[in-house]
């Protein structure tokens, strides 16, 4: 009860007198408050909740109904104005008959777990202003009304998140003449955007349609929403070009059309000049960004990546001062970036450029925009060495210059050096042929989490200055030529958990100090988030946490030689382990059946012998497997995990035998009856083998050969797919 509420409207110049008397009344004759068909209306809901979440206790028949909890009463009539039920864990369904509350003004239901539909009762009523039933799990379609029933007073409706289906019902869009705002968002919602939305609802400040199925233009009659600041409908199937009338609604504040089919170009854009937000990635415009740009002065956000946007940038993009993230990733802009005059971008604190055709310098007036924490140029024609002015970005903390023609390695480690909160360095693709530097003098990075310094055909060693490293949890050094053997203090990395040696000349036993890492043996992840997404080679995998990453050790492709050590069964938090086309030798350990994690493990192009262990069936996660090319003997296991995979993962071995090679294992061998006993067994193990491994398969055809490249990309149809 809020009788201060009355005294406030009052006016009465006795407001303690008129407050007590109130309070009297309502105590005296608590039924006066609450009419009995406001008590009635509210009653018929808590009877078709099948979980009240405690509402029962307070919503007692006999009682004065102002009092209970969630519901509002005011004016001199104390009548119900406001029902908020938001988060009470409420099941159950909404009664039409709370469209019998005549004074209610604001029904709140939202983030509860509400099923069956939305009541037209309460869409149509003829009192709430506010209806919020987002964040719950409603279905079926909203209702048409009759175009004869009188204007509505609804002004807010938000339906979001929710599993509504169906076309928007245009005639009940014809008659809520007072809307302001509507969120449909994340539902099912098909057809079509309405032609005119602001023909009926001159007021129209916020359109939130994201996340659903719509489908057809963008309306051209959204040029009369002269109030419209928000227009979201990204993640739809929208198509068609944008249509010049949108850039006639200088209103807008907020314009999101992310993960379209949208075609056409920017070129009026320069009119919308309070934009604060332009989200228009993911969708098929063509064109360059135009000069107008420049009249968007309020603007932060700038997202057009995954487009197929061209030309050079325009140096009025300086002029857009409060900008704090500018996408342009895959698209294919060229030219230098020097045009643009990055001193005037003090705000900026995400460029990312990642996969276009830039030349040219890395222009010097970046490294003024100081509060710039992810810079991404990868894979572009940029030349030449950093400057060392990068050291002006204190929070700098995820760089990839990944792809380019950048020189001088040891110079840009030297310089990197003293951006200390840099947490991920991505530069591999640079530096061709150059030498690791191996100066004891590159220290610094102690923030250092991810390090790639891949596919630089890099001669030298794996540099000491790696072991100071104390928060490195993924190296990567794969394709270059570094010889000389893996370094004792690589167990002393904590938190390493990634590592990809692959394709190198290292020589020398493989060090029982790689079988001390403590991330490998253990199944902690650490909680790094990247500020960019990384990609993948694959066209799959945006990663968003280096944690999403499997825990690898991949030492293919090198010179080494000795035995692979017993203690390798230590390690059982890996996901994939490759030790092959090396020179190894003796037999393969049993204890790497402890490594019950393994999805991938490739021993082939050794030179080992003996026979298969049996452990090694344990391994159920295991969906690719090579062992071959090496002396190995003994028949093939012809269950379990091992016998589901095919001759391809055994060639090579002269002395295996099995069912499904040549070389056939003596029939003495296997009795007849344990034969028929492993087919059937065969058969359940194959189909499991099958199933596990399509997902598993999945999973690594995504996660494996880490390049951290980004050079494919998610077309725009695998990405629909994936949603
Ligand atoms: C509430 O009480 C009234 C009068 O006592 C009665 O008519 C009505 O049926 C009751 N409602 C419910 C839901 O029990
Ligand atoms: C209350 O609402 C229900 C459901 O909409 C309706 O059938 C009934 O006629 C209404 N009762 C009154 C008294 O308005
Ligand atoms: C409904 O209640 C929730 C939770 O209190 C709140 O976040 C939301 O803003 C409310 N909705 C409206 C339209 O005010
Ligand atoms: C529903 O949308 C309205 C208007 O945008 C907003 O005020 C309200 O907070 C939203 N409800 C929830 C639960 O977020
Ligand atoms: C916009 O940028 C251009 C070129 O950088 C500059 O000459 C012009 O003065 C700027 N205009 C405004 C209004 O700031
Ligand atoms: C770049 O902008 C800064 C600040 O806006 C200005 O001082 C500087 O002269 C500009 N540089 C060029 C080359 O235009
Ligand atoms: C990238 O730029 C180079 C040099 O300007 C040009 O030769 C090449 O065709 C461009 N590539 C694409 C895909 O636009
Ligand atoms: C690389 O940079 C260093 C300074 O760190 C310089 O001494 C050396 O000459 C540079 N090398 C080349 C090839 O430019
Ligand atoms: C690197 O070395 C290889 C082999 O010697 C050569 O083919 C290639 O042109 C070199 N690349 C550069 C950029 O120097
Ligand atoms: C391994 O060593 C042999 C002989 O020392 C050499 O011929 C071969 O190229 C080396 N392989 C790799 C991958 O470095
Ligand atoms: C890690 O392993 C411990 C003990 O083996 C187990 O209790 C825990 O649930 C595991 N954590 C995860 C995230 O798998
Ligand atoms: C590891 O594997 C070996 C051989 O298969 C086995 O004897 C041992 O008990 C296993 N150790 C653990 C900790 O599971």
């Amino acid at each position: 009860m809020q009788p201060h509420h009355c005294s406030n409207r009052s006016g009465s110049p006795v407001p303690f007198l008129r407050l007590a008397l109130v309070l009297l009344i309502s105590l005296a004759s608590p039924a006066s408050s609450c009419t009995e068909q406001e008590r009635s209306s509210l009653l018929q809901l808590l009877a078709g909740l099948s979980r009240d979440g405690g509402l029962k206790a307070s919503w007692r028949n006999g009682t004065d109904c102002c009092t209970w909890e969630g519901i509002t009463c005011s004016g001199p009539s104390r009548t119900v104005t406001d029902v908020s039920l938001a988060s009470r864990g409420l099941e159950g369904s909404i009664s039409p008959f709370l469209g019998n509350l005549t004074g209610l003004l604001r029904l709140n239901l939202s983030r509860n777990s509400l099923s069956g539909g939305l009541p037209l009762e309460l869409v149509s009523s003829s009192s709430i202003i506010v209806l919020d039933v987002s964040f719950n799990r409603l279905t079926g379609g909203l209702s048409e009304l009759p175009s004869s029933t009188p204007a509505r007073p609804l002004q807010v409706l938000n339906i979001s998140s929710n599993l509504f289906t169906g076309r928007f019902p245009t005639s009940t869009w014809e008659v809520m003449k007072s809307l302001v705002v509507l969120n449909a968002s994340t539902n099912g919602f098909t057809g079509q955007i309405p032609t005119t939305p602001c023909a009926s609802a001159p007021s129209l400040a916020v359109l939130e349609l994201s996340f659903n199925e719509l489908s057809g233009n963008i309306p051209p009659g959204l040029s009369n929403c002269s109030m419209l600041k928000l227009l979201r409908a990204g993640y739809n199937n929208l198509s068609g070009t944008l249509p010049d009338e949108l850039f006639k609604v200088t209103s807008l504040e907020h314009l999101s059309l992310p993960s379209n089919w949208l075609e056409g170009s920017l070129s009026g854009i320069g009119k919308l000049t309070n934009l604060v937000t332009l989200d228009l990635g993911g969708n098929e415009l063509s064109g360059n960004i135009p000069e107008s740009i420049g009249e968007l002065k309020r603007l932060e956000e700038l997202h057009l990546e995954h487009n197929s946007m061209s030309g050079e940038l325009p140096s009025t993009l300086s002029n857009c001062t409060h900008l704090v993230t500018i996408d342009l990733k895959s698209n294919q802009f060229s030219g230098e970036l020097t045009k643009v005059n990055f001193t005037s971008l003090p705000n900026l604190q995400n460029l990312d450029l990642l996969y276009n055709n830039f030349t040219g310098t890395i222009p010097e007036s970046i490294y003024s925009c100081s509060r710039l924490t992810a810079l991404r140029l990868s894979e572009n024609n940029f030349h030449g060495q950093l400057s060392e002015k990068i050291g002006n970005l204190k929070f700098l903390s995820f760089l990839s210059l990944v792809g380019n023609s950048l020189t001088n390695l040891t110079r840009t480690l030297q310089i990197l050096r003293s951006t200390r909160s840099l947490t991920t360095l991505l530069i591999g693709f640079n530096f061709m042929n150059e030498t690791m530097p191996e100066d004891d003098s590159i220290d610094g990075f102690e923030n250092l989490q991810v390090l790639s310094i891949s596919d630089c055909s890099l001669s030298g060693k794996i540099p000491d200055c790696l072991s100071k490293l104390p928060n490195l949890e993924m190296l990567l050094l794969h394709n270059n030529q570094l010889t000389g053997p893996i370094p004792d203090w690589i167990s002393s990395l904590n938190f390493l958990f990634y590592l990809d040696l692959s394709n190198n000349s290292l020589t020398g036993e493989i060090s029982s100090s790689l079988m001390d890492m403590p991330m490998l043996k253990s199944n902690k992840t650490a909680p790094k988030v990247f500020e960019l997404p990384v990609y993948d080679r694959s066209p799959f995998m945006q990663y968003l946490m280096p944690s999403a990453f499997p825990k690898v050790l991949n030492l293919g492709t090198n010179n080494f030689t000795g035995l692979i050590p017993e203690k390798i069964g230590e390690l059982k938090a890996l996901s994939s382990l490759n030790l092959s086309s090396n020179q190894l030798s003796g037999e393969i350990p049993e204890t790497i059946g402890n490594l019950t994690n393994l999805q991938l493990l490739d021993l082939s192009g050794n030179h080992l012998t003996g026979a298969i262990p049996g452990a090694l069936n344990n391994l159920h996660f295991l969906s690719k497997f090579n062992i071959s090319s090496n002396d190995l003997e003994g028949p093939i296991p012809t269950v379990g995990q091992l016998s589901t995979f095919p001759n391809s993962s055994y060639d090579g071995n002269p002395k295996l035998c099995g069912p499904m090679l040549v070389n056939q294992c003596g029939s003495a061998e296997t009795p007849l009856i344990t034969q028929k006993r492993r087919k059937k067994k065969g058969v359940f193990a194959l189909a499991f083998g099958v199933f596990f491994g399509g997902v598993a398969i999945l999973f690594l055809l995504a996660r494996l050969f880490v390049m951290f490249r980004g050079t494919s990309f998610m077309t725009k149809k695998e990405e629909q797919q994936q949603r």
